[in-house]
């Protein structure tokens, strides 16, 4: 069985939630309900709600960009993941360079809230992903497994059904630099065995890993070819409908191809 494609947007802090509609809106309609590709689009948490409301009947699923590590209680400007799923939230992305460089989360506080995200049906879009210092310090692969391994720490296979990773490599985030397919298709390759050796072999296979950065339509096809990149998290670019929806083209086309 061939991973299946996934598109997902990353709206980051952008669009209130009337502008959330306006984007969305277009996207939904004309993917109506097609299921070559899988599409997750990550408005802002106060867009969620009036975006649930467009894709109840829609292959479209939602995602949020953050969840708290506790189920529930005194943690001031929290939001848990039985809140999320409340609002028919069915993703969300964790461990984002953003978040690890301006908020200080650690793999160690990732790793909770990847736990609680899956002991609550949220399935996680875990993000990894070097900096140019690591890169040019050849440590892009000690940085991947350590984030890897302690981002994904106590997760059971049964669970890891439900993951999804997107190496993004932090240089390449919003820069119009891209990593060259070959180049990306080797981190990839390396993430796929990490996966193998902490979880086997049948779940490495299955997992969707996604590559984010800079991802456009004029290099999306080229990236999508390569066997081990099985779809964009997309920031810049999903924030214009007719953009994401030639990357879900693009991600259409390197479907056919890779039957
Ligand atoms: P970008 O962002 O597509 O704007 O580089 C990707 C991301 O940060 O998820």
């Amino acid at each position: 069985m061939p991973r299946i494609i996934t598109i997902a947007g990353n709206w980051k802090m952008n669009k209130t939630a009337s502008e959330s509609v306006d984007l969305a809106k277009p996207i939904i309609q004309a993917l109506n309900n097609q299921n070559e590709v899988a599409v997750i689009v990550c408005p802002p948490f106060t867009a969620l709600q009036a975006v649930s409301g467009l894709i109840e009947n829609s292959s479209v699923r939602l995602g949020a960009q953050n969840v708290s590590d506790k189920a529930s209680g005194a943690y001031t400007g929290e939001i848990s993941a039985a809140m999320l799923r409340d609002l028919h939230v069915t993703h969300v992305i964790l461990g984002h360079s953003e978040r690890r460089a301006y908020y200080s989360e650690t793999d160690a506080f990732i790793n909770k809230k990847v736990l609680a995200a899956l002991e609550n049906n949220l399935k996680p879009i875990l993000c990894v992903g070097e900096t140019l210092d690591e890169r040019e310090g050849n440590k892009t692969f000690d940085v991947i497994h350590t984030q890897i391994k302690g981002g994904l720490a106590g997760v059971t296979i049964a669970q890891a059904e439900n993951l999804i990773i997107a190496y993004e490599p932090v240089w390449a985030i919003g820069t119009g630099k891209t990593a060259t397919p070959a180049l990306a298709q080797e981190v990839h390759a390396f993430i796929r065995k990490e996966l193998s050796a902490l979880l086997g072999e049948s779940v490495a296979q299955k997992t969707r890993i996604l590559y984010g950065g800079s991802m456009k339509p004029d290099n999306a096809a080229a990236l999508l070819a390569e066997q081990d990149i099985d779809g964009g998290l997309i920031g810049g670019a999903a924030l214009a409908a007719k953009d994401f929806l030639a990357l879900v083209e693009s991600g259409k086309a390197a479907a056919g191809k890779k039957a």
